[in-house]
């Protein structure tokens, strides 16, 4: 079984920035108000040109730099978004035109704010199946184009954004090492956009009663986030063997800071353990995490050998949580020994550390045992 590491990462963020003060203007808010309840300053919107699709290519052509690839070296695209160009066909399709990954597969992943998680854990399945070599996987959303910018409840929250990350093939355990994903349909109605789908098509009613915009009932997604974020973040140390200690870094989505701060006392992790861009971003939904990512490695919060758990929560309602050992790997060659009791054994010695590789000649001592052990790379 292969391990599917993280060997590129990269994110886009569209120029034009919306502050809590710009909202005061357009509907009955304050900038205390949000700050207070959600942590968030600003966010940030795309412009009328730009796409889920272009965004992904910003986020996408840095990943693969990163990862020393080009886009024709893809074997697939997985794009979560909730947010595509059209309805038909996949962005994810767009992207992989876009980019010059001819022929590439290429599909868009629906999980709400999960949905990379979700993507990840996919991608993590054809990497470790041997299917697949190189896989893009991306979390794109333009959320700011399916707000009601006449509706406080939302329209305060949400942000555009991109990122993405490249996995390859690992022989040793590093990359993604665990996942855990749910969803609970029966609380679809909690954070919802009922127009422009089969059951409510295109109709100049839709239009009137204002149905493809998003509508959320916060609080009760409020509960079921703190909730979920505890349990999976507890679900996912315990299958990985993971004590609280031992986790560098949580990066959870980032909706709001109050969610965090709950999620984080009931597990009795301090707050500096878990990563916090919302300030910035506000909810870029399917985004948040990688890009939320892609900063923790730029801000040097991320080093070689850490153990990071990921884990969100969004419309479904869905949630996920993955564990990430960080960096590359490298094997190290073994050897127990004892002194040698026969000539016959010190042969046999010789003949084993030759077929790892090694060319040492002990001449009075004898192989116990052997084996390959790994080390993370420190730079
Ligand atoms: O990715 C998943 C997406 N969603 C989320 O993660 C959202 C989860 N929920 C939340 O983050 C919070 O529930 C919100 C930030 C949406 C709302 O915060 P809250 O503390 O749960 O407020 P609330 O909805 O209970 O509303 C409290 C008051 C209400 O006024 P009254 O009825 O007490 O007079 C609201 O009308 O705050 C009012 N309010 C606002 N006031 C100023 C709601 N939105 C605003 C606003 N500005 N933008």
């Amino acid at each position: 079984m292969k391990y599917a590491k993280i060997t590129g990462w990269g994110k886009y963020a569209p120029a034009k920035v919306l502050t809590n003060f710009d909202l005061e203007k357009m509907v009955e808010t304050s900038n205390e108000w949000i700050l207070e309840r959600t942590g968030i300053r600003e966010r940030r919107i795309a412009a009328p040109e730009e796409t889920v699709a272009t965004m992904s290519v910003e986020a996408s052509r840095q990943a693969l730099n990163r990862a020393g690839l080009s886009p024709k070296d893809l074997d697939l695209i997985i794009l979560a978004t909730s947010s595509p160009d059209y309805h038909l066909p996949a962005a994810a399709s767009l992207v992989q035109d876009m980019l010059g990954a001819s022929y590439v597969p290429a599909f868009d992943l629906r999980a709400g704010c999960t949905g990379f998680l979700y993507a990840l854990a996919v991608a993590t399945q054809f990497i470790a199946t041997g299917t697949y070599r190189n896989i893009l996987v991306i979390g794109a959303e333009i959320i700011s184009k399916f707000i009601d910018w006449n509706d406080r409840n939302t329209c305060v929250l949400f942000g555009d954004a991109a990122g993405a990350v490249v996995l390859q093939p690992s022989d040793y355990p590093t990359g993604v090492l665990s996942f855990l994903l749910g969803s609970d349909g029966s609380q679809a109605d909690a954070l919802i956009a009922y127009g422009g789908g089969s059951k409510y098509p295109f109709s100049q009613e839709v239009l009137d009663r204002r149905m493809h915009y998003i509508r959320m009932d916060g609080p009760r997604v409020f509960k079921f986030a703190v909730k979920t974020m505890v349990q999976s973040v507890r679900e996912i140390m315990a299958s990985s063997g993971l004590l609280p200690d031992e986790v560098s870094l949580i990066i959870p989505h980032q909706a709001n800071i109050r969610i965090i701060q709950a999620a984080a006392k009931e597990l009795g992790i301090p707050m500096e353990k878990f990563y916090v861009n919302l300030d910035r971003y506000g909810n870029t939904s399917a985004a948040s995490i990688p890009v939320a990512l892609c900063e923790a490695i730029e801000e040097g919060r991320i080093k070689d050998g850490d153990n990071i758990i990921l884990v969100s929560f969004g419309a479904g309602l869905t949630w996920g949580a993955c564990t990430v050992k960080w960096g590359v790997a490298e094997a190290i060659p073994f050897f127990v020994v004892e002194p040698a009791k026969a000539l016959s054994w010190v042969k046999k010695a010789q003949v084993a550390i030759s077929s790892l590789g090694g060319n040492l000649l002990l001449p009075l001592y004898t192989i116990k045992s052997w084996g390959k052990s790994f080390r993370f790379r420190k730079k």
